[in-house]
């Protein structure tokens, strides 16, 4: 069974730079390669520090295609708290990216199926995800594969649980969290030639540990990591103290 690459790293800001070297790798290699990204408050930092790469011409993102992980339900580009808002604002509006080549899950059609099986088809049309970059929800969750979402799902409409809504609460000013999103799949996700899951903070301490520890099974949809050749954990220090062998920069290396 292939076991993670992992790196720990003394905090979050170097998290974040670890991320961007392997990203910079990969659009190196591959200018026009195509990327699954995540929100969240996790890679905020991230963005920062892409946008910070992006402005020095160290990452040319000019034909870089992007597919957003997820979308909540009943959400446009003007609506608060949708992704595609939070893209435009802290990613996409910050880098040269053409507004054409960066894909999100339309959460606002009356049809919400046929969307699903256009973006799937979208990613397939691109030539598949070269890298996808993740984020975790405390109770496991990629994207918003919520505990018991099959391993072999493809994107797909899901009821969000209410542990998720509370934990994305501050993004929606309101208070109001939608109660359904659509996501990519488990599937969707281990398609991926190269996966980098990133992790911060004492609160992601015991998903991190059952992420590396706990049996692989649907219940814990990031276990579903565990199954492909090519995934790196990038971890802080906090979010790393459960493991086995906590060190700050003494991570295993990746491979
Ligand atoms: C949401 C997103 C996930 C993300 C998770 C963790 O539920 N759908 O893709 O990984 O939040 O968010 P945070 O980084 O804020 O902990």
């Amino acid at each position: 069974m292939p076991n993670p690459a992992l790196s720990i790293v003394e905090d979050a800001p170097r998290a974040a730079r670890v991320v961007a070297d392997l990203l910079e790798n990969v659009i190196r290699s591959r200018p026009d390669a195509v990327l699954a990204l995540p929100t969240g408050r996790t890679p905020l930092r991230l963005y920062d520090e892409l946008a910070e790469r992006n402005r020095v011409g160290r990452i040319d993102f000019h034909r870089v295609r992007t597919f957003n992980l997820d979308e909540w339900v009943g959400a446009n580009r003007d609506s608060a708290g949708s992704y595609a808002r939070f893209m435009d604002e802290h990613f996409f509006s910050r880098v040269n990216l053409q507004p054409r080549n960066c894909q999100i899950p339309d959460g606002s059609r009356s049809d919400l199926g046929a969307e699903c099986a256009r973006y799937e088809r979208l990613i397939r049309e691109a030539g598949g995800i070269d890298l996808a970059i993740l984020g975790i929800g405390r109770n496991g969750h990629i994207g918003f594969n919520e505990p018991g979402t099959p391993f072999d799902s493809r994107t797909h409409v899901v009821e969000v649980t209410a542990e998720t809504r509370l934990a994305n609460r501050w993004s929606f000013p309101d208070g109001r969290v939608p109660t359904r999103a659509m996501t990519v799949g488990i599937g969707t996700i281990l398609d991926a030639r190269q996966i980098v899951l990133l992790a911060t903070g004492g609160a992601k301490a015991n998903v991190l540990r059952c992420l590396l520890e706990d049996p692989i099974d649907p219940s814990f949809p990031a276990s579903a990591l565990r199954l492909h050749p090519c995934v790196h954990l990038v971890a802080d220090s906090l979010a790393a103290a459960r493991l086995a062998q906590p060190a700050a920069d003494s991570g295993r290396s990746p491979r």
